[in-house]
């Protein structure tokens, strides 16, 4: 059965109709390198799709390197999927070294996405798992072998996940053109990419590139006026500060879905593992950049740490990416988007402090509480269903983006100042010397899992727990 969207929204309504919904029907001219997994739907409410972790001679930046690809794109296929339906991704590692998926952010047992699970150079896996309701959002998919993290990544391997829900098929939704945006930078060397260096195991490593969909600066040129853009950050390490000349951002989503109503922001923080979705109402015609910002999140030079010193990127800003607007009519915003439910620990429920670190030597080590990652032992033992407050305090120098699997969380401060809107979340930065308080569902699922930074240099250099609910 194969419906046209333009059939979708006639028979919409009727409920069965939602899981023929073609995956690849929304985007009307992707940006960049950025391709879309192939999915069989053959019965109600199943997916199924192929991945392979594959080293391949890729298109990056205008030219063609060897990367380490899934389905040998660069960034991996995007996948889309409804709320409801069940998955299954059908994992073969081509890879020389052991790799495993794990899904960014999706609410999924950590049975099913394990961190913990090796799949061995020529294995095949099936992830199977069914995608929540009320988790339409963006995630995304990449390695989590601990200790090789970091190159797996920075060598190509992530890719989008689109969940689809009921709002999205809104009037008010279905009026913008929508893109995915993956912010992900690379540095080339000798045909493939750039090893990392003593210092690149400090800071986690940045590309010399910022490449936005696998390129460097490209052109997205809209037919309509209203953009819905879905921003992923799949960098080891560096941080984006977005602004778009001209333009206010509406914030419509975070890292888990939606928002209560869309926020209105000039600029927009994305660190590493963090997304956001934003509406865009072009002014006029013109060409707007989206810029990168310059922001300090504090890293090493030789002889110890600086703030602002040395890094040229620091400094500077940066094009992005540029957006040819042929501007017609000025369309409205929607004004409510979805419930959020606020989660509000009691005065009875359990508090954890996590304390952050870096050790005093470069590179000799990244903790938590005063420990490296030890996958045998258990930091958090948390009961199913409670609703917990945890406060991540930072007291290292550079900043680090503290990041949970399988429970989405909300912040609900920031040194003491209440969070301005209900968001839900699965990474959030934690400056030098912040303390961020957040309220933990442990819901659903039993089972173990970790959280960690997301530098995943730092992750890799062992500032990672294990939860175990
Ligand atoms: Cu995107 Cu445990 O990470
Ligand atoms: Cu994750
Ligand atoms: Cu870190």
């Amino acid at each position: 059965m194969e419906l046209t969207r333009r059939d979708v929204l006639k028979l919409a309504g009727g409920a069965i109709v939602a899981s023929y919904v073609p995956a690849v029907a929304i985007e009307r001219s992707p940006v960049g390198y950025l391709s879309y997994l192939p999915i069989r739907r053959l019965q109600p409410g199943r997916a199924e799709a192929e991945l392979i972790a594959m080293p391949a001679l890729a298109s990056v930046a205008g030219t063609t390197a060897n990367l380490w690809t899934y389905n040998g794109t660069f960034p991996g296929p995007v996948l889309v999927v409804r709320e409801g339906e069940r998955v299954r991704v059908r994992f073969r590692n081509r890879l020389s070294e052991p790799t495993n998926v794990h899904w960014h952010g999706l609410h999924i047992p950590p049975s099913v996405d394990d961190p913990f699970l090796m799949v061995a150079p020529g294995e095949t896996v099936d992830y199977e798992f069914v995608i929540p309701n009320g988790s339409a959002g963006t995630y995304w998919y990449h390695p989590h072998v601990h200790g090789r993290v970091a190159q797996q990544l920075f060598a190509g391997l992530a890719g989008a996940v689109v969940v689809k829900g009921p709002m999205d098929y809104s009037r008010e939704l279905r009026r913008a053109e929508e893109y995915t945006l993956v912010f992900k930078d690379i540095t080339l060397a000798a045909g493939g990419v750039a090893a990392h260096t003593p210092f690149d195991w400090m800071n986690g490593k940045e590309g010399e590139l910022l490449l936005v969909n696998g390129a460097l600066q490209p052109t997205l040129s809209p037919r309509r006026s209203l953009l819905r853009l879905r921003l992923l950050n799949a960098s080891n390490a560096r941080y984006y500060r977005l602004s778009l000349e001209g333009h206010d951002l509406h914030l419509i989503a975070t890292d888990g879905g939606l928002l209560a109503a869309p926020v209105a922001v000039p600029e927009l923080l994305l660190a590493p593992g963090e997304r956001s979705e934003v509406l865009v109402q072009l002014q006029g015609v013109g060409e707007f950049r989206l810029l990168n910002l310059p922001y300090d999140r504090g890293t090493a030079m030789m002889g110890g740490m600086h703030r602002n010193a040395g890094r040229g990127t620091l400094a500077t800003t940066q094009t992005l990416l540029t957006i040819s607007s042929s501007g017609v009519a000025r369309p409205t915003l929607p004004r409510r988007l979805c419930v959020v439910e606020a989660l509000a620990p009691g005065a009875a429920s359990v508090r954890r402090r996590l304390v952050l670190s870096e050790g005093m030597m470069m590179g000799t080590g990244f903790f938590i509480n005063g420990k490296t990652f030890d996958p045998s032992r258990t930091d958090i033992a948390g009961r199913l269903g409670d609703v917990e407050l945890w406060e991540i305090e930072n007291r290292g120098r550079m900043d680090h983006p503290f990041h949970l699997h399988t429970y989405p969380f909300q912040v609900l401060s920031r040194n003491g100042v209440p969070e301005p809107f209900v968001a839900w979340k699965d990474v959030v930065n934690v400056r030098a010397g912040e303390i961020v308080r957040l309220a933990v569902a442990l819901r659903d699922f039993v089972g173990r899992t970790v959280f960690h930074c997301h530098i995943v240099e730092h992750e890799d250099r062992g500032m990672m727990g294990v939860l175990a609910v």
